[in-house]
């Protein structure tokens, strides 16, 4: 039985002090003791120490938003893995359909990124989804496919590896995909991790969807059988919603 994990990813909002709001608010609504359910979450770089302090001894993880694939040198505004995990960070999140539409990221880097995270002994949460215009154009498998191939070219063990399925249509619009949609990309994404790394791997690996999950839709996507969590971004900002979402995976 896969374990449900939920991620607030709180993307570029909350400043240093709001921040630690947040995560206070959230973890006083959870609780310590919560165990059905793997929960995180991702705030902006500059509030990772800040909300590491609320949630320490806690089990809500603190997850970076993104890092780069190198271990240190002249890049300049970037973060390394290390420097990540030295703040207490335990999963990365990789490829973001916004880092990719927004910041260049290829199936190439994202890959060199999921790498890094692993070599590192982090664990990784990589994004992948099609847009509005693939979808329309019938070729949704295809490109998921092709992002789960590249994405994880020679990662041997995908332990670490969470994958987060979001439909770059349903990000940030109000517009969900359908649990029945939703099912068929992730029961998809299955069936390519069963091709490259066998049945047993397949199994394990857990499928989170992304893309306005709201505490009102969470319940219907995370009952299907291949959707193993979330990834949520809006409705992670309010601690009444996030964690109204973690209880319907729990
Ligand atoms: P959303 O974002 O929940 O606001 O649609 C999801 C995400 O980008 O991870």
């Amino acid at each position: 039985m896969r374990k449900k994990i939920v991620v607030g990813n709180w993307k570029m909002n909350k400043a240093v002090a709001e921040a630690g709001e947040l995560a206070s608010a959230i973890l006083g609504q959870l609780g310590h003791g919560f165990v059905d359910c793997e929960v995180g979450i991702a705030p902006a770089f500059p509030s990772l120490t800040e909300v590491g302090k609320v949630i320490e001894g806690s089990d809500i993880r603190l997850v970076a938003q993104n890092c780069h694939y190198e271990d240190d040198g002249a890049y300049t505004g970037e973060v390394s893995v290390r420097m990540l995990e030295s703040l207490g960070c335990t999963y990365i999140i990789a490829g973001h359909s916004e880092r990719r539409q927004y910041f260049g990221e290829t199936n190439r880097t994202v890959n060199l990124k999921v790498r890094k995270a692993l070599a590192e002994g982090m664990q990784v949460i990589m994004c992948i989804g099609e847009t509005l215009e693939e979808r329309e154009s019938g070729i949704t498998a295809n490109i998921v496919t092709t992002q789960v191939r590249e994405g994880l070219e020679s990662v041997s063990d995908l332990g670490g590896v969470v994958i987060a399925y979001e439909p770059v249509w349903a990000i940030g619009t109000g517009k969900t995909a359908t649990p029945e949609q939703a099912e068929e990309v992730h029961a998809s994404i299955r069936e390519t991790v069963r091709s490259m790394y066998g049945e047993a791997v397949a199994e394990e690996l857990r499928i989170q969807y992304g893309g306005s999950v709201k505490p009102s839709n969470a319940a219907e996507l995370f009952a299907m059988p291949n959707i193993d969590g979330g990834l949520i971004g809006g409705a992670s900002l309010k601690a009444d919603d996030f964690v109204a979402i973690v209880r319907a995976a729990g």
